[in-house]
């Protein structure tokens, strides 16, 4: 993938890989370049803080991207680049082997589930995600939410964002 070439570092994951539930946004920026971790920059905080009001944080959730590198100057990743990734993340969603997906964003929730509406219109819905090795079916319960960098931009979105998160919290609960 040539977003190697470009990064500074490889910011795979964080968290803990044995968590139930497991959150994935679209690729690093300046800040996760930096540090070599996934949401670690404001998008990052925001996403903590959203974790902590359910009742969740880093030790019990596991946090990575669509791809590991920063693309430059934070474009969104292309097609290619997805593609070339995903078969890793796919892996990865299979050794974690997580009972809820968190997709945050448009890019996330598109790569994985293949659909192509816009995340406004996702969003909060429920959808499973099936994975790719017909020998290891997978079905988990995955919800898309709106990307925390969008969120900082556009407040007012933080309602939306906040009943999803209660759904999140009830599917939890549910499970106990
Ligand atoms: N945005 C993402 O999607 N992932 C990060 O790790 C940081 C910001």
């Amino acid at each position: 993938c040539t977003l190697k070439k470009t990064a500074m570092q490889l910011a795979f994951a964080d968290g803990n890989p044995k968590a139930n539930i497991m959150i994935i946004g679209e690729a690093p920026g300046n800040e996760e370049d930096r540090a070599g971790k996934p949401f670690v920059g404001p998008a990052g905080k925001l996403l903590d803080k959203m974790l902590e009001s359910i009742g969740l944080n880093r030790t019990n959730v596991y946090i990575t991207n669509i791809v590991p590198w920063r693309p430059p100057g934070n474009r969104n990743p292309s097609v290619s680049e997805v593609t070339i990734c995903m078969p890793f993340l796919e892996r990865q969603i299979e050794l974690v082997a997580p009972s809820l997906l968190i997709l945050v964003g448009g890019v996330a929730s598109n790569a994985l589930l293949g659909i192509k509406q816009g995340i406004t219109k996702i969003r909060g819905r429920w959808y499973t995600y099936h994975g790719n090795d017909t020998s290891n079916q997978l079905e988990i319960p995955t919800i898309p939410i709106f990307h925390t960098a969008y969120l900082l931009r556009s407040p007012s979105k933080k309602k939306e964002a906040w009943s999803d998160l209660l759904k999140i919290k009830k599917h939890l609960d549910d499970l106990e």
